[in-house]
């Protein structure tokens, strides 16, 4: 008899140019810090718990990076899940750090992206990390599609030298994806997307068209959830949460599309991986789609 995880309902995807495949539905580490993503989390022992039952679904993809907290989701993911069985991916991000009143700060020298990786490797407990994505972004002056170069050369470096195994790159443009894959190959992108904010849609298209993973982050609106009429309509008619169906709408939407939903609750957890399993028909699609219409 095979058992079939929930996770996986969704179906897998491997990274273009790699031996990793993950299940669509994935999870994402960042609720797991304190209030604001700053410090100890309120409750240690349901994040532990959260991170065990994800496994036990069928989570074989975790997202992190040592600026959550700083460094509590990686030492909350490493104290409770390793040694890490073969099948789980840990993709990680760097490119930036936080100040003593959790402010996020950018740091894009070669000199700051190596010690961020080595702590990684550290706080993670691994010999190699198997994706680890550059964090842009366009605060602090930073313009659209020149200073990714130099870091991405940082990157490739890194990567020839074994301590990362393949490279992503998030909050970036669509130029900047260009001037990435001309330094070395890029297996995931991760920008804001979802059901409301949409600006990627050319972006996601291009990338499926490569084999490229387009991972959202907000999937769910983040900081700010997101409210739509339509949404609660379809929600209420399928007896589902808003988060589910905005998951399974994310998940429906393109098949280059890994879906990383963060929480730090159980029953949440529960919820957003049943995603997996809705199948949206085509009417509610048509009205969901046309809320960013
Ligand atoms: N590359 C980047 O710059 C970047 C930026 C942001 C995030 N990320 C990654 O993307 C992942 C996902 O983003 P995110 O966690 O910020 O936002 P999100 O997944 O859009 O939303 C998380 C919020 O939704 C709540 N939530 C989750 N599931 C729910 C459910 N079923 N019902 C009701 N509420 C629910 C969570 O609260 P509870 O804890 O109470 O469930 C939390 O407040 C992060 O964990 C992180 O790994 C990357």
């Amino acid at each position: 008899m095979t058992s079939v995880s929930p996770a996986s309902a969704a179906g897998r995807f491997t990274f273009p140019g790699t031996d990793i495949s993950v299940n669509r539905m994935g999870f994402g580490a960042m609720q797991l810090a304190g209030p604001h993503v700053f410090g100890e989390p309120k409750d240690p022992d349901e994040c532990r718990a959260v991170l065990r039952e994800a496994l036990a679904l069928g989570i074989d993809h975790i997202d992190t990076s040592d600026f959550y907290g700083p460094y509590v989701t990686n030492r909350l993911i490493a104290e409770t899940l390793h040694p890490y069985p073969d099948n789980l991916t840990l993709v990680t991000k760097i490119g930036a750090w936080r100040d003593d009143e959790g402010g996020w700060n950018l740091n894009h020298e070669p000199d700051f992206l190596r010690r961020s990786v080595e702590d990684n490797l550290e706080r993670l407990k691994l010999d190699r990390i198997a994706i680890v994505n550059l964090r842009m972004g366009s605060v602090n002056g930073f313009s659209e599609d020149g200073e990714i170069a130099e870091p991405m050369k940082a990157m490739r470096q890194m990567q020839e030298e074994g301590m990362i195994a393949h490279i992503g790159i998030s909050t970036v443009t669509a130029p900047q994806v260009k001037i990435a894959q001309d330094i070395a190959p890029i297996v995931c992108v991760q920008n804001h997307y979802n059901l409301i904010h949409r600006d990627d849609d050319a972006m996601i298209d291009s990338l499926a068209e490569q084999g490229i993973a387009y991972v959202p982050y907000f999937p769910l609106g983040g900081f700010l959830p997101y409210q739509a009429d339509i949404l609660d309509q379809v929600a209420s008619e399928l007896d589902a949460s808003i988060q589910k169906v905005s998951l399974a709408w994310l998940l429906q939407r393109s098949p280059n599309i890994l879906v990383i939903p963060g929480t730090s609750s159980r029953a949440h957890l529960r919820d957003n991986i049943a995603a997996a399993e809705l199948t949206l028909g085509e009417e509610h699609l048509k009205r969901l789609d046309a809320i960013a219409a």
